[in-house]
């Protein structure tokens, strides 16, 4: 089986599915493996590392597509990139589906297989190939760098001569992945961390790390399915603005992440409250692209409004592409060799995982 690698073209896009160590592993489970030239480059790594990890080099990443048995991305391919793709090809990427349509049409259209790495069961066989966790882990860690290199302050308390120095204060809103990264980062950073949540089993989560949970009343709206928010009524999501509004009016870090899967996210600070908080106060609103947490932030741009930064980076985990390509090729080495072997897919159709990421199948559509 030959499985090709092409560059990231999306905008913002450092990362590569595949490093030289895993394309190492891929070669000794007896796969051929097709890089095309430059693609670990913005992430450090050398078109000479895969090279003597055992993979092959090509230029033209139409030829990957046009060749290749298994494609695995990153991103998922543009409609151009599919329509190159062999009928019965099989593509491993990112894919969203449930709001991405379109994507599905073309693979259907082209007669592809796909699956989505995003779709994978969250459950505990599979965090080896979580994807999700790897990438949201690494952004949790760099939002709060990112934060902290914009503020005119340092996190910890400082007793000098000439004075002391309070610590920050960073609140936190949503205590998924990235969240519990990013309160771990700022406590190390010496920071006072305050966080939200609306699972009340984050609650323990989030003082295990040494942040201080902000404690909304939950009420019968709080609909969760399998760990995941899947619905809030407007009138919890008031109760809990009007209780985070005062912490985040005394905030000097507010980093958020709440995410609803399949949804748009929720607003959660109001521009009101952007008005409440200090000059020189930053937003790092994680979940930008999917609409924002903040009314205010704006994607892929860093923006002051109210005397306030708010920044609006929408693919965090590329701004570390070193780390991100390593964790992302380590998921999908182990997802595809628990789909496949150097013979071929195994196709085990009720299998949890594979019936999970399966979106289509040589054409068909396997998702409502
Ligand atoms: P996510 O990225 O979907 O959401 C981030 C956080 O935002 C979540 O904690 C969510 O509760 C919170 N949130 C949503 N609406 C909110 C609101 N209005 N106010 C405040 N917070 C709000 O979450 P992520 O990180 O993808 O994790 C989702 C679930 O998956 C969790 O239950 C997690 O424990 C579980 N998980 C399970 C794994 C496994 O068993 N293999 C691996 C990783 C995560």
């Amino acid at each position: 089986m030959l499985i090709g690698i092409t560059t990231e073209t999306k905008a913002y896009e450092k990362r590569v599915a595949v490093t030289p160590d895993v394309t190492a592993q891929l070669v000794k489970a007896g796969f051929d493996v097709c890089i095309q030239s430059g693609a670990g480059m913005n992430s450090y790594f050398s078109d000479d590392s895969y090279i003597n990890a055992g993979g092959k080099l090509e230029a033209d990443a139409n030829k990957i597509y046009q060749t290749a048995d298994v494609i695995l991305k990153v991103n998922a391919p543009t409609d151009a990139e599919i329509a190159q793709m062999k009928k019965g090809a099989v593509l491993i990427s990112f894919m969203w589906a449930g709001t991405n349509p379109a994507l599905v049409e073309s693979c259907v259209k082209q007669g592809i297989t796909a699956f989505s790495v995003d779709a994978i069961p969250r459950i505990s066989r599979a965090q080896k190939m979580d994807a999700l966790s790897s990438q949201a882990n690494l952004a949790g860690y760099k939002s709060v760098i990112l934060a902290a290199n914009t503020l005119g302050k340092i996190f910890p308390l400082l007793m000098t001569a000439a004075g002391t120095i309070k610590p920050s204060k960073v609140v936190i809103f949503g205590a998924g992945v990235a969240g519990l990264q990013a309160i771990a980062t700022a406590k190390r950073l010496g920071a006072i961390v305050e966080v939200t949540d609306i699972r009340p089993e984050t609650k323990e989560q989030v003082e295990s790390l040494g942040g201080k949970f902000i404690q909304v009343k939950g009420d019968d709206s709080i609909k969760i399915e399998g760990g995941y928010v899947k619905g809030v009524s407007d009138e919890f999501l008031k109760n809990q603005q009007e209780l985070v509004a005062k912490h985040v009016s005394e905030a000097d870090i507010v980093i958020t992440t709440a995410l609803i899967p399949g949804r748009k996210a929720p607003v959660l600070v109001t521009e009101d409250m952007v008005k409440s908080m200090r000059l020189g106060s930053v937003i790092v609103d994680m979940a930008v692209e999917q609409g924002g947490n903040c009314a205010i932030s704006e994607v892929n741009a860093t923006v002051v409004k109210h005397g306030v930064t708010i920044i609006g980076e929408s693919n965090i985990p590329s701004l570390l592409p070193f780390n991100a390509s390593d964790l992302y090729a380590k998921n999908i080495q182990t997802f595809l060799l628990h789909l496949a072997s150097k013979d071929g897919f195994k196709w085990e159709m009720e299998e949890e995982i594979t019936k999970g990421s399966l979106i289509v199948h040589e054409g068909k559509k396997m998702i409502a």
